[in-house]
């Protein structure tokens, strides 16, 4: 029998206590524990230590299943279509997540303009906006944008019955923490509502096969829609970041059940909406200055090489401890890169202030960056540019040890490929096994910054 409890429900992660308590034993996050009630099952225990056994289900070889082929659909936004896998899924639920500002709505109108164009029926769900707002940027967007019918609505049983009646190939929802289920009481954007919201779209989604892409905000820690709770539930994570009073936007998928995880997209927004950068290396090499502090980074997006400018600043103070500012690269590899400097043949830089940014706004995670960095702050330091007499830049990467060796990282030779497409041999970069075209192998962080900045690397390879 189930028996009535209240249960207190943390609004950030999800967790569930039976106190109320001032900080959430699961998230850590204060004062985010709300009650609610909740049928509970009696503890197995209680009834006599036995589940009741319901119908006992066939499995089948997995040979044996049927898979429909399915038949995807194409937004038109080829850098879109790539980081989906190939187009949306019919009957599949994407969550678009991305701070505010930086192009969720303008990205969506324009796929679902081009959806329209190509026949498809489609229907776009405002909770944020008026419909004469979503017109605004749609006329900013061209004529195919402006055809999408549009319903501005937040009532998540409104919204159902508009996506059963409508029977939509493609549906956006802008956004799941604008709506509100009926009958519950926590505010829209709660954990409850987002959740509910979610899983109801998601049952009538699969039911008319429409695909459904949810936008949703991320939190100042990233999570997208507040609550992990969501990306489980949803077939696509899909990341839109870029800091917002740059031009540059990088889309890229956290989790893919339909296609890989490290595609990246680039977009660029531009007066008349998003406009994809399909040659995003030259694009940055283009514009990296060559100056004192300016170095080229062979970096990996994904499967795909891109090449990016890292600058650094490196400025006295008098400030303890010294600032040590990171744009696009990690913080705390910026310390350890500082640290294996200070010991192995870089200068001390325990009285300056550290400012290391990506150009452009992108983010490299990866520990091939750490070469970059090391070179673009001694560069910095020094006030000694890296780029050749004729202002090529100069390019590199390969992960700093601890002990100041290079190691190796991913797909050298996507990386040396690009560089070499601008022509920017020699490459510094770790040792590999075989000889590598345009590579400059340096075994140490010590042997990078001797070649870095001597003349006779330019005979290097
Ligand atoms: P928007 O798509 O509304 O962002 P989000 O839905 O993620 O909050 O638009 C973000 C910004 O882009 C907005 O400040 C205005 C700008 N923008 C352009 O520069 N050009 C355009 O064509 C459009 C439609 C928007
Ligand atoms: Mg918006």
């Amino acid at each position: 029998m189930a028996q009535a409890a209240t249960r207190f429900t943390c609004q950030a992660c999800g967790h569930e206590a039976l106190r109320w308590a001032g900080q959430c034993a699961g998230c850590r996050e204060w004062n985010t524990l709300v009650e609610a009630s909740k049928a509970v099952p009696a503890p197995v225990a209680a009834r006599g230590g036995r589940m009741a056994l319901g119908q006992a289900a066939k499995p089948v070889a997995l040979r044996d299943v049927s898979a429909p082929e399915f038949d995807r659909l194409l937004t038109g936004i080829d850098e879109l279509d790539r980081v989906l896998g190939g187009g949306l899924v019919p009957g599949s639920i994407v969550l678009l997540g991305g701070s505010p500002g930086i192009g969720k709505s303008t990205l969506t109108g324009m796929a679902l303009g081009n959806l329209f164009a190509a026949g498809r029926s489609t229907l776009y769900v405002s909770g944020e906006e008026s419909a004469a707002q979503v017109r605004m940027r749609a006329a900013r967007l061209g004529d195919t944008a402006l055809g999408v019918p549009v319903v501005t609505e937040t009532s998540l049983g409104t919204v159902l019955a508009t996506l059963e009646a409508e029977r939509p190939d493609a549906c956006v929802i802008d956004s799941i923490q604008t709506l509100h289920a009926e009958g519950m009481t926590g505010a829209p954007g709660s954990v409850g509502q987002v959740r509910e919201a979610a899983n109801a779209i998601l049952g009538v989604a699969k039911r008319i096969d429409c695909a459904v892409i949810l936008v949703g905000h991320v939190t100042k820690d990233g999570a997208v829609a507040g609550p992990r709770v969501l990306e489980h539930l949803v077939d696509c994570v899909l990341l839109f970041e870029g800091e917002r009073e740059r031009s540059y936007r990088t889309l890229r998928a956290l989790k893919n059940r339909f296609g890989a995880t490290s595609e990246v997209g680039v977009f660029e927004m531009r007066g008349g909406g998003l406009v994809e950068v399909a040659d995003p290396s030259a694009r940055f090499v283009g514009e990296a200055s060559g100056a004192p502090g300016s170095c080229v980074l062979c970096s990996m997006e994904g499967t795909r090489p891109l090449l990016v400018e890292v600058q650094a600043l490196v400025a006295p103070t008098e400030v303890v401890p010294p600032r040590r500012v990171a744009n696009g690269v990690d913080r705390n590899r910026l310390a350890m890169i500082l640290a294996v400097l200070a010991r192995h043949g870089g200068p001390g830089l325990a009285i300056a202030d550290v400012f290391v940014n990506v150009a452009g706004g992108v983010r490299v995670d990866e520990p091939g960056a750490d070469l970059a960095v090391a070179l673009a702050i001694v560069s910095a330091h020094r006030g000694e540019a890296l780029a050749d007499p004729d202002g090529r830049p100069l390019a590199c990467f390969g992960e700093v040890g601890l002990t100041g060796e290079l190691r190796s990282v991913g797909h050298p030779d996507r990386r040396l490929g690009e560089a070499l497409k601008f022509g920017l041999a020699p490459i510094l970069g770790p040792p590999e096994r075989e000889r590598m075209k345009g590579l400059a192998p340096q075994a140490t962080i010590r042997a990078a910054l001797g070649s870095a900045f001597s003349r006779q690397r330019l005979q290097a390879a």
